[in-house]
């Protein structure tokens, strides 16, 4: 393999490793089409009230198709589609919700929107998402849901995870933020659990810029998400009519997108087929080129499953590896390769605080100092230790993290493969 030869290593003044361009060809916001569509809007006057007409409503229509729920409704940002969730199963004072501490802040920040204590649980350390071994040992009679996120489009355990829920009368919100067109053995997710929660922000494999979309078969949830957000759509609306006395008054959070955000995610709908295949092949690429480096664990698909989204591929150094050279380091020496590899962010989350469930918020920040919603007078009683989650704390130490490649040449990523693999081969002269 080119680039995987015995040389010094470039850090130390070696011929680098990836020598090919790594320049993709697709373009992240197709943007002839994507001005033709916020033109149309402008033309039309169209530059509010996202009431599930015009373009709000075909894409819902199109994301309804995309994921086979009876519902999907559009939100200003992926945040609102969680604390909508959360507030739809009836996460409130009092309870409690089981999350990973693997993840982006915001799929557990809105649980104290809610009142409730999130409770922190393990992750898998082949697919770094959430273990049901450990939500089965943190459910209490205080559990109301579940958080399950499809981290970097690798699909949870929901085989274990929905009977588990079933048994407890729990509800299961998946985050599928990074995760749009997986399966979970033919079924996509967002249809599995009670509620489905999208972000389209950023470089989310559908982006509005900053967008969300919520998924659901139940039309209470609907009518509950519709009851906190949505002003204006109010009993107009496509749900259970639950809250008709109300008339069009929502709770007090306005979480309607902009039309201009949901044109533009619409537009990257229709290409997220051609993204997945791409994405899916690169990864294939890199993982079959790295499986027999010594030293480097590649993340795999759960069996059945068909990963999607992605946002970032991942690879693992071994414990073995890190013990002798920092991870730090060995990014350093892959980067002087020319390979685009970073240590994984989440892992240390704002460079500050490390994993989630040490982080002052969920720690040592005393939340009665805020007051207003943000804690539960029966429940939280000042600062908290943080838990140990042994496999997050071994495993996240040791992520390494590069593009979610979209269209880029095969002979690329086999340098890339062929930077670790001489990387991996020079760790003596990196201690
Ligand atoms: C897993 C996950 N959940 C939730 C969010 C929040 O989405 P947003 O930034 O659109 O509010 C993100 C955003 O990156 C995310 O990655």
């Amino acid at each position: 393999m080119k680039g995987s030869g015995n040389g010094k290593l470039a850090v130390h003044g070696g011929p680098k490793a990836v020598s090919a361009s790594g320049t993709g060809r697709w373009e992240a916001i197709p943007a002839a089409e994507a001005k033709r569509a916020i033109g149309g809007l402008l033309d039309q006057g169209v530059i509010t009230i996202s009431n599930g007409t015009g373009i709000v409503g075909e894409f819902e229509a199109a994301f309804r198709d995309l994921v086979g729920t009876r519902y999907a409704l559009t939100t200003n940002n992926g945040t609102a589609t969680l604390h909508s969730a959360y507030f739809a199963v009836g996460v409130g004072p009092g309870t409690e919700v089981l999350v990973p501490s693997y993840t982006w802040h915001a799929s557990i920040t809105p649980v104290l929107q809610c009142g409730a204590t999130p409770v922190f649980c393990d992750i898998e350390p082949d697919t770094l998402v959430i273990d049901p071994d450990d939500i089965e040992r943190k459910i209490t009679g205080r559990t109301r849901a579940i958080c399950v996120v499809h981290t970097w489009g690798n699909v949870a355990d929901m085989d274990r995870i929905m009977p588990l829920a079933q048994a407890h009368g729990i509800a299961v919100v998946e985050d599928a933020s990074h995760a749009h067109g997986a399966l979970y053995k033919g079924r996509p997710v967002g249809s599995i659990g009670d509620v489905g929660c999208f972000s389209m922000q950023g470089a989310k494999a559908v982006s509005g810029g900053e967008s969300g979309v919520i998924t659901t078969d139940d039309p209470e949830l609907f009518d509950r998400m519709i009851l906190l957000g949505h002003f204006g759509r109010g009993p107009k609306g496509e749900g259970a009519h639950t809250f008709d006395e109300l008339g069009d008054m929502s709770l007090g959070s306005k979480y309607r997108p902009h039309p201009f955000a949901i044109a533009l995610a619409h537009c990257q709908l229709k290409r997220l087929p051609e993204l997945n295949r791409h994405r899916t092949r690169n990864y294939a690429i890199l993982n079959d080129a790295l499986r027999d480096v010594e030293g480097i664990e590649t993340v795999e698909p759960r069996e059945g499953c068909v990963r999607g989204g992605y946002l970032e591929f991942k690879f693992k150094a071994s414990r073995a590896v890190v013990d002798r050279v920092p991870v730090e380091r060995i990014e350093e020496a892959l980067q002087a390769e020319g390979a685009p590899v970073k240590k994984d962010r989440y892992s240390n989350l704002n460079f500050t605080y490390g994993l989630l469930h040490k982080a002052p918020l969920f720690t040592t920040f005393d939340r009665r100092t805020v007051g207003g919603c943000f804690y539960d007078p029966t429940a939280y009683a000042g600062p908290v230790e943080a838990p140990t989650l042994p496999v997050t704390e071994d495993v996240c130490g040791r992520l390494l993290s590069t593009y979610a490649f979209v269209d880029v040449d095969e002979a690329y990523l086999l340098e890339i493969a062929g930077a670790f693999r001489k990387v991996m081969g020079h760790l003596d002269e990196l201690t």
